[in-house]
């Protein structure tokens, strides 16, 4: 009973603690200082261990980014699961083999824990554009360490992102788009309008939290954003992420899927079953689950057996 207490209080400081953050400019600064304070003692950290940026990786050359993301990036705090990191990498590392070319755009960043995933797949002549109403020391220190040079760090409401010609004038030239900002179904809708403006043309457009039981209006605001955009649509969701193509490119995602995701995944260290539970016709899209039974994939209710696309 008095530890139901104690975590009650820390939980409800910690929120007020957040709303402080985001509403008052003396506490987002004071903030950025802890933040910047973090920054400095981790480079000093590194700086004694000898642990340098470009410590030889050994491994497949597919598997260079995931090796290195694993060993740096993936114990920093934040909201990305470790088999959402792995099909990430999986999807990102089709692009690399596809010759998809094109930029990259986070909103909603936080301390750069999924953001490091895609940038260490960014191609040199690829631009990153991170967004984020706070955009911590921590954030620009990780990504430091991965690329120095053709990014952009933007601390705004996403909001304001149409009103921003150094972004809207790139226009549909991003292959890898991650949004994961605020979680408001308004605001989901709005990230995913200028998302729909800046996708190129073979590109992958990740949403955070879909589907999920904690976020409901994330799922309605998804699922209603792509009935009135049919030229979007999604190919696959899984690990508390959806990734949605121009309806287009779907087939050629689609039979990667079909035919790679779960071998490539297992390559990483994960076991899934990769869902085909629905008629091509009825949405087209895959689950990705923790393994089932013994199902790598796993068809329809009436014929587990057969996956169509
Ligand atoms: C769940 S965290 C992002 C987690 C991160 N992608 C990760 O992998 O750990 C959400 C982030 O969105 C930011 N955010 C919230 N509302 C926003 C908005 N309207 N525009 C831009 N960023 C926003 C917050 O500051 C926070 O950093």
């Amino acid at each position: 009973m008095k530890g139901f207490f104690l975590q009650k209080t820390i939980f409800r400081i910690r929120q007020w603690a957040t709303r402080l953050v985001y509403s008052n400019r003396v506490c987002k600064g004071l903030y950025k200082t802890w933040s910047a304070f973090h920054a400095k003692r981790r480079a000093v950290g590194r700086a004694f261990s000898g642990n340098t940026t470009d410590s030889p990786y050994t491994g497949s050359q597919e598997l260079r980014a995931f090796t290195r993301y694993q060993t740096e990036f993936s114990n920093l705090p934040g909201w990305f699961l470790p088999q959402a990191q792995v099909a990430w990498d999986c999807f990102l590392a089709f692009q690399g083999q596809q010759d998809i070319h094109g930029n990259m755009l986070e909103i909603g960043v936080w301390k750069g824990k999924s953001a490091a995933l895609s940038t260490l797949h960014a191609r040199a002549n690829e631009s990153c554009i991170y967004v984020d109403r706070l955009v911590l020391s921590e954030f620009k220190e990780t990504i430091g360490l991965i690329r120095q040079s053709n990014h952009l760090f933007l601390e705004v409401a996403s909001e304001s992102l149409p009103a921003m010609p150094q972004v809207m004038q790139r226009g549909a030239t991003f292959r890898w788009i991650h949004i994961d900002g605020e979680h408001s179904g308004e605001a989901v809708w709005r990230d995913l309008a200028v998302a729909d403006e800046l996708l190129s043309d073979k590109g992958i457009l990740c949403i955070d939290d879909f589907p999920s039981c904690a976020y409901p209006q994330v799922n309605f605001a998804v699922v209603e954003f792509l009935d009135q955009h049919p030229h979007l649509t999604m190919i696959a969701c899984g690990h508390n992420k959806g990734y949605i193509c121009r309806a287009e490119i779907a087939p050629l995602y689609l039979v990667f899927i079909k035919d790679e995701l779960h071998r490539q995944m297992k390559a990483r260290g994960v076991d899934v079953t990769i869902w085909k539970s629905g008629r091509p016709a009825d949405r087209n899209c895959f689950g990705i689950t923790d393994r089932v039974e013994l199902f790598d994939y796993r068809g329809p209710d009436w014929a587990p057996g057969k996956i169509e696309i």
